[in-house]
């Protein structure tokens, strides 16, 4: 084989960039963010190569997310698009039907983003589709039971419906999607680099435990394998369709966030709740410090409720609620918050039993 010199374009973000910013923001997850810069990086070489009219062979590095609720999936790629300054929309699988049912067609998910990129054909062909509770949408042929008949319009139905979108062929969309539209209102867009992130947290998939033997599996089937890698057989038997995973090349586990994890999340990122509180309080001329037995109170709870860090804001808010309605009035003071404010604060909620 003859060798090419190998000239690298003009300056894109590397994955170790990407990795740098989407680290400053989101907590632990660190394969999960090292395979989301790659298939960012991946992105935006393929946009490059269109830009500079070469036909690139880089696959489309759709990406599949699987982990529990409030582990940072839709953060992470919210994360991700604001970085990378492209078009990006939040689609929710279970809100669309086949083709003539009742509900959106998978177009729309296109639309949203042609919307989102303010209407502009150029750049809605480079920003990113977030597709959430991928796994609502799993092929329902195993419990379907209800008498609805066989057919399956909002799960296998979409999953092959978003074959075409995720393949890269193009699609005419409804330029307005607010409005109630007609024939002259489409126009065509090329999903070609269209990246495509899905998610879902696949539940009874149980990866995070432990065990995989839920699923029936043979022991020996998963020895050689590390303890949390989510194979491709694991989501056919889930009900997801093989032409759409064969879409999804990356495959990206995110596991449920700990102690030490929530507590980063809490007091690190560069708009953690912390600082967002702070800056707040001190708008009234507050100044509030709380301590690390206070942050580590407000963790045990959220843990102790499963509420993982979606949580984490709704304690901060009723910890502060009657500080907040106050302020005013305390300005030019000092606030500290210690456990025993936490534990006040929640136990007058519902009583839950933060010592154990
Ligand atoms: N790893 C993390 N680092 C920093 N913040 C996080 C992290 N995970 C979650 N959060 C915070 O918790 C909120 C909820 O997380 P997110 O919406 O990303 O959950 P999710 O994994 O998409 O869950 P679901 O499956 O329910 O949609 C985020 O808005 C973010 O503020
Ligand atoms: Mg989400």
């Amino acid at each position: 084989m003859r060798s090419r010199t190998l000239k690298r374009g003009p300056a894109i973000a590397t994955p170790r960039e990407i990795f740098e910013h989407l680290d400053r923001y989101v907590i632990g997850q660190e394969r999960a963010k090292r395979a989301i810069a790659i298939a960012a990086h991946s992105h935006l070489r393929r946009i490059q190569a269109r830009q500079e009219g070469r036909a690139g062979l880089l696959r489309k590095s759709n990406v599949l997310m699987v982990g529990p609720t409030g582990c940072g999936k839709t953060h992470l790629a919210r994360t991700l698009a604001s970085f990378l300054e492209l078009p990006f929309v939040v689609v929710d699988a279970t809100e669309y039907t086949e083709a003539g049912y009742y509900g959106k067609d998978v177009e729309v998910m296109v639309a949203e983003l042609l919307f989102a990129a303010s209407q502009s054909i150029q750049e809605t062909e480079k920003g990113i589709i977030f597709v959430d509770e991928i796994d609502k949408i799993a092929r329902r042929s195993h419990g379907a039971r209800t008498g609805a008949g066989s057919r399956d319009i909002g799960g296998e139905g979409v999953q092959q419906g978003m074959l075409k979108l995720l393949e890269g062929r193009e699609v005419f969309v409804p330029l307005n999607v607010t409005q109630h539209w007609n024939k002259h209102d489409f126009v065509q867009v090329d999903t070609k680099d269209i990246l495509f992130i899905c998610a879902g947290t696949f539940s009874d998939l149980s990866l995070y435990g432990t065990t995989a033997r839920s699923m029936g599996f043979a022991a020996a089937d998963r020895e050689h394998e590390p303890a949390r890698r989510t194979t491709t057989k694991d989501l056919l038997d889930y009900g997801m369709i093989a032409e759409l995973l064969g879409r999804l090349p990356v495959v990206v586990e995110l596991g449920e966030l700990g102690p030490d994890e929530l507590l980063r999340i809490m007091t690190e990122p560069p708009d953690s709740l912390l600082r967002e509180y702070k800056e707040l309080l001190a708008l009234d001329g507050v100044e509030l410090h709380v301590t690390q037995g206070a942050l580590q109170e407000v963790v045990a709870y959220s843990l102790a409720r499963r509420a993982g860090a979606r949580g984490l804001r709704g304690i901060i808010e009723e910890v502060c609620h009657d500080l907040l309605f106050e302020a005013p009035e305390r300005s030019g003071t000092r606030v500290v918050i210690d456990v025993a404010t936490v534990r006040g604060k929640l136990a007058a909620l519902d009583g839950i039993d933060l010592e154990r």
